[in-house]
């Protein structure tokens, strides 16, 4: 069974339209949302037409499945449309069989102008105990545009928690090495 995206605390704008994005950054003018507002889980269960040969699932299928999830949490963001820039850390740790559940969860660590990093987890999760296992981590950046395709801002991240607030340091720094590969194209 292919499941949705769940989560229902999605909301058009939760914050303040002139607070800070972070202790970091400068005052803005953008509206603010929450990293609540737009976290979103995925659950699908294995059957056959989503394994290889081996009985395992497609790295491809969970790719795909982790893009559309990406895109849903910056799409909740920004109200708008999206594309998919970069795809970085994309690291299996481990695979998973026929009849297996994985749980997939995403939500947004770091955010710039018209840019916003999505972290995505992927797990196995067992029925027996409840445990999740995870099998994949991965983040992409997605830009928000407008309906030619131009780079447009989105609204600022408000950070919440100390969790949300190294995330977001992290987040930071990976695009500011994402834009030294662009510029000096390593
Ligand atoms: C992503 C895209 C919109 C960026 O356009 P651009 O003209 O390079 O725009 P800019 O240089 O102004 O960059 C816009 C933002 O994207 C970020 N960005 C651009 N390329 C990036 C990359 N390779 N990695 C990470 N971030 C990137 C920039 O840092 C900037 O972020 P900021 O506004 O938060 O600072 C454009 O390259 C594009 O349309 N690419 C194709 C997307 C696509 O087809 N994806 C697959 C299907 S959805």
């Amino acid at each position: 069974m292919d499941s949705k995206n769940t989560t229902p605390k999605h909301a058009a704008t939760d914050g303040p339209t002139t607070e800070r994005a972070t202790a970091d950054g400068p005052a803005t003018e953008r509206p603010v949302k929450s990293v609540s507002a737009s976290r979103t889980e995925q659950v699908h269960i294995l059957f056959p037409g989503l394994l290889n040969h081996q009985g395992h699932l497609y790295g491809g299928k969970l790719l795909e499945w982790i893009d559309e999830i990406a895109a849903i949490v910056a799409m909740r963001h920004c109200g708008g449309n999206v594309v998919t820039a970069s795809i970085d850390h994309l690291d299996f740790k481990a695979g998973a069989k026929m009849g297996e559940t994985i749980f997939i969860e995403a939500f947004l660590t770091y955010v710039g102008r018209t840019s916003m990093e999505v972290r995505i987890d992927s797990y196995v999760e067992k029925m027996e105990d409840g445990m999740r296992h995870l099998i994949n981590r991965a983040y992409f950046v997605m830009v928000g545009v407008d309906q030619n395709g131009k780079p447009t801002p989105v609204p600022a991240l408000k950070i919440e928690t100390i969790g949300e607030q190294a995330e977001w340091e992290a987040g930071k720094k990976r695009q500011e090495l994402r834009k030294r590969r662009v510029t000096e194209g390593f």
